[in-house]
This record gives structure tokens, sequence and C-alpha cells, in this order.
């Protein structure tokens, strides 16, 4: 398996989601969130490890704008870590809650349908096939761990090294 195949798992279950939270409605705040909590679930995880296992060698990349996609990838994933948060400390009854879950929702699918599109293409032109298995190896490892950290109530943030530019 390469890292675009278990990266596209979690963007089919994120976009399922997606759809189902943006389905309740302000009479539902149980459901969403117990829903919130299981898109944490994936999505830090996911985020978290695709940092380390594809923006980081994407950045060192020498093929034209891979290294831009990179740091753009980890600027959304910035404003959806926010959302998210701001979620957690809103009530599913406020009007906010609608609010804010569509924004996360249309950034979300956005930022999915371009990694699929354009971050996928920049790596399959800077990976060849076997470091793009290795990749795979390194992403479900560290989402492993990173579960751990978010099933043990923490946040894990982004790598330091983007800290500047955050
Ligand atoms: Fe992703
Ligand atoms: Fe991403």
């Amino acid at each position: 398996m390469q890292i675009y195949d278990a990266l596209k798992a979690d963007h089919k279950r994120i976009k399922q989601l997606l759809k189902k939270l943006d389905a309740t409605t302000e009479k539902e705040a149980g459901a969403r969130k117990k829903l919130l909590g299981e898109l944490k679930g994936i999505l830090v995880p996911h985020a978290r490890a695709e940092e380390q296992a594809l923006y980081e060698p994407l950045k060192k990349s020498d093929v034209k704008e891979a290294d831009a996609l990179a740091f753009e990838g980890y600027e959304e994933h910035a404003v959806v870590d926010h959302l998210m948060e701001q979620l957690e400390s809103t009530a599913g009854n406020d009007k906010k809650w609608t609010a804010m879950m569509s924004v996360v929702k249309e950034s979300l699918e956005h930022h999915i349908e371009e990694e699929e599109e354009d971050t996928f293409k920049k790596a399959k032109k800077s990976f060849d096939r076997s470091e793009a298995e290795e990749m795979a190896a390194t992403f479900l490892k560290l989402k492993a761990e990173f579960l751990r950290q978010v099933r043990a109530g923490k946040t894990p943030p982004q790598p330091p090294s983007h800290e500047l530019v955050r």
C-alpha cells in the first residue's frame, strides 16, 4: 500500500462524518457532541501523521511548488484545528455551532480535494513507489500514536518547525 491509499481511506470517512454532522440540528446537541468526538478521533491523528509522513518530505522535494502545497496544507490544518477547538467549547444548541460546522465542512472538503488532486500529484513526482510504501507505514505508525494521545484527552499540536508560520 502506498501512502495515498491510506490517506484516501481516511478522507472518505472524514467526508461521511462531515455529512452526518452537517445534517444535525440545534435540537440534537447530544448527537452533535458524539459525532464531533468521532470526527476528532479520525481528523486529528490523520492531520498530525500526514504532516510528518507527507508534508515534511514534500517540503524537501525538488518538484516545482511541491513545498508550497505542503505549507498551504499546514495552514489549512491550523484553521480547522482552531475551529474544532471552538466547536468543542460551544453548545450544540447554539446557532454559532451550526455556522462553524458548515465552515469546517467546506474547508475540509476543499482541503481534501486539493490534497487528492494537487498534492498527491506532486508527491507522485517526488517519491517512487517504494518510498510511497514506506511513507504509508510511517503514516500508520504515527497515526496510531496520535490516536493514543487523543484518546488520553490530549490534542497533539503541529510539529514545532511550523510554529513560526502559524
Ligand atoms: Fe488528508
Ligand atoms: Fe490534510
